[in-house]
């Protein structure tokens, strides 16, 4: 080896030590007061960092992530999902803005289950069904900090006691959040549970993602979405699934190859676009329940950033945001208008515990409820 060459290769080892040697990126993670419910109780948050920009804000009530602020192409960071302000109007709001999600989420035909051939009736709050554990679900109830974790992955462990009965659901079910945050831009985000009485459950995150970002002032309509689905679970006109699982091919619902969200929602001629006033339905995520895989992608052109999301569920409900209707506004006086946002919730399929052939939302005494979501955050360049 010549006398270049040897040099090259002595700066090559030395980088590559170099690159063993540094630490992983800092992350931190620190609590703070958000605020007190009219009643006086304190709301607080803890805002997870990492190294790289982002920035995680989950508050006390409902187990919210409140905030999520994300670098663009050129480092420009930004909240990249809808929200409130303030503790009192996440009360107030029935969105469900960040929230974690429960006992049940999303819908239980006319409010009534059978489970052992008891017949269990819960409240009606959207139309003639139940929806997200009612009125006053694990959104609106304040979980309490199990611990903080600094370090290179910054963990904050919520956790939330349901009484048995509470909001009609048989057993007391003890539920934990775990939001952590890594250096490879990976938010992930656990709930896990225990019942002492045989119940049902699925409990999901109800973030709504804008990726250009709130002070992009911007609708969804361009973004672009992927979701790793060969089929959905069509409804009825109250949104219940009617038990088919057809085929996404040739309809305005496959987005196994990126799509504008806005390309085809106003394609009228598909009855279930109409239902769903745009998009409201529950994915049948390709791949094995049980096993993190791949189930979205979105890509927003003007700011760069794309988010992909891994989901351990059977399904993940796509929502566009369709009941926001201009009256009211969330964070920085923002009005949010239908189509300002995409949820996508991943869980057990809507009204399961009235369909014996989907996936089941059951949980026995003795086992441990899990549903894990990993969103990661890159650029396109
Ligand atoms: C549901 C929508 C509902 C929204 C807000 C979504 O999970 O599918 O129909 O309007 O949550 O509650």
């Amino acid at each position: 080896m010549d006398g270049s060459g040897r040099r090259a290769r002595t700066a090559l080892l030395a980088g590559i030590a170099m690159t063993l040697a540094s630490p992983a990126l800092a992350g931190t993670a620190t609590r703070s007061p958000f605020g007190a419910l009219a009643d006086g109780s304190k709301v607080e948050a803890v805002t997870l960092t990492n190294g790289h920009g982002i920035s995680a804000k989950v508050m006390t009530l409902g187990a919210t992530l409140q905030s999520l602020i994300v670098p663009d192409r050129n480092g420009k960071a930004d909240d990249i999902v809808l929200g409130q302000d303030s503790a009192a109007e996440y009360l107030a709001r029935p969105n469900y803005f960040g929230a974690s999600v429960g006992r049940y989420a999303n819908r239980i035909a006319k409010g009534k289950f059978t489970l052992d051939g008891k017949t269990y009736t819960l409240e009606t709050n959207d139309g003639p069904n139940h929806l997200h554990g009612g009125a006053k679900g694990f959104d609106k109830r304040l979980w309490k900090i199990d611990s903080v974790t600094g370090g290179a992955e910054p963990k904050v462990v919520l956790s939330y006691v349901s009484a048995d009965g509470e909001a009609g659901y048989p057993g007391e079910l003890r539920v934990t959040a775990t939001y952590s945050l890594n250096d490879n831009n990976e938010l992930r985000l656990e709930y896990r549970a225990t019942t002492t009485k045989p119940t049902v459950l699925n409990l999901t995150n109800h973030s709504y993602f804008n990726l250009a970002g709130g002070s992009a002032n911007k609708d969804v309509m361009a973004e672009k979405v992927t979701l790793h689905a060969a089929r959905f679970t069509p409804v009825d006109a109250t949104l219940i699934p009617t038990g088919e699982r057809r085929a996404v091919a040739g309809t305005p619902f496959d987005f196994r190859e990126a799509h504008m969200v806005g390309e085809r929602i106003r394609d009228g001629r598909d009855q279930q676009i109409r239902y769903g006033r745009g998009y409201d339905h529950n994915y049948i995520v390709d791949g094995a329940p049980g096993t993190l895989r791949p189930a979205a992608r979105i890509e927003d052109a003007t700011s760069g950033r794309v988010m992909e999301m891994s989901v351990t569920a059977p399904g993940i409900q796509f929502y566009t945001g369709n009941f926001m209707d201009g009256t009211f506004f969330g964070k920085k006086n923002r009005v949010y208008r239908q189509g300002d946002a995409i949820c996508l919730e991943p869980g057990v399929f809507p009204d399961s515990p009235n369909h014996a052939d989907f996936p089941s939302a059951r949980l026995d005494p003795g086992k441990t409820y899990s549903n894990v979501m990993v969103y990661r955050f890159s650029t396109d360049r």
